[in-house]
């Protein structure tokens, strides 16, 4: 049994977990500094890194407590070194380096991204492989085909925004605040998805998605149209995001010949997107497996997870090894 301790700081949350063979949650602690940023519609870097660094040590203790153990029991220490903001992410990394150091333990560095895709992993070990991942969140947007833990290849990213933020320009275009995701999802449960008919940019174009033209037609057509209902347009922009992720995803399968579709990131949370890739998973004959929300959206359990596959293929990360705030998923294994 070999167990990770994962810490994850890359934008807006201070997270750490236990997690045992790259699959076994025993604990996994988020303190969400959504309520600091809210004011400023958006995560500003600098609040972040000073957030993070007044909780991480509290979230690092509490991850030990609720799973039972202490750091002289743990085999290795993980963080996510990037993608993300540097500052933010310099306080994990620091933290997990200090840790190893101190107790002379492994230190393993992850990228943010291929921690995401070790949610399915996590919520159902047994999952049937290949699978076909969409990551979608407030930064990222991407589909990832992945034939074993380690093993993926990218098959198509956002040329512009991701679905997160487009999802956050357009509330805070409408009037509903911040984060936007989950107040168009709620909004949009009132209103007309038919209402108006949106672009669905590069639908069949690959597999790459753009969502900065759809933005702009919403802006566009509010402006044209004052007397919308809010929920209208909420409901009609969302119906237009799903409704390229989900295809977007099930041609990732055809491609990959994928026996699972998957779903991570933020923007997993979002209830059409969780209803329509069921429908669509049975219409191809395949299963969808949506990880719970805490398994979605930023976690140190998916840090740890990572972690574990990468201490097993390529060894512990020199203790030298700094934070890479632009690195990108590259196919691997
Ligand atoms: O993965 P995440 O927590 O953090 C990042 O790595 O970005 O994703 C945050 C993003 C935000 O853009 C937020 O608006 C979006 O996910 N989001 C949602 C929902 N919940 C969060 N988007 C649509 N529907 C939701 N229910
Ligand atoms: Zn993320």
């Amino acid at each position: 049994m070999t167990a990770v301790l994962g810490i994850e700081t890359s934008c807006d949350e201070t997270a750490a977990a236990v997690v045992e063979d790259g699959r076994r949650v025993r604990s996994s602690v988020v303190s969400s500094q959504v309520d600091l940023h809210a004011r400023f519609g958006g995560v500003v870097p600098e609040i972040a890194s000073r957030a993070h660094l007044e909780v991480v040590n509290e979230v690092v203790a509490q991850a030990l407590v609720e799973a039972g153990t202490d750091l002289d029991r743990l085999d290795a220490v993980a963080a996510c070194h990037g993608p993300g903001l540097a500052g933010a992410l310099l306080v994990g990394v620091s933290a997990a380096k200090a840790l190893a150091l101190a107790k002379g333990l492994p230190y393993v560095q992850v990228n943010h991204l291929e921690a995401h895709l070790y949610a399915a992993f996590l919520e159902e070990p047994e999952v049937e492989l290949p699978l076909a991942v969409l990551i979608a969140s407030g930064g990222h947007t991407m589909v990832v085909a992945v034939e074993a833990p380690g093993r993926y290849r990218v098959l198509g990213g956002t040329v512009d925004d991701a679905a997160g933020e487009a999802f956050d320009k357009v509330a805070r275009f409408l009037g509903l605040g911040y984060p936007g995701g989950p107040a168009i999802d709620q909004v949009a449960l009132d209103g007309d998805p038919a209402a108006v008919v949106f672009p669905r940019p590069m639908m069949d174009q690959g597999h790459d998605f753009s969502f900065s033209g759809l933005k702009t037609a919403v802006v566009t057509h509010v402006r044209d149209h004052p007397d919308l209902a809010v929920a209208d347009v909420a409901a009609s922009f969302q119906e237009a995001v799903v409704d390229v992720l989900v295809a977007k995803l099930v041609a990732a399968a055809a491609e990959a010949e994928a026996r699972t579709l998957v779903v991570a990131g933020g923007v997993a949370a979002n209830t059409r997107l969780r209803t329509r890739l069921l429908d669509a998973a049975e219409r191809c004959g395949r299963k969808a497996l949506l990880p719970g929300r805490e398994l979605c959206t930023d976690n140190g359990a998916t840090i740890a997870a990572a972690a574990w596959w990468r201490l097993r293929q390529d060894g512990p990360t020199p203790l030298d090894a700094g934070v890479a705030p632009n690195l990108r998923l590259p196919s691997g294994g």
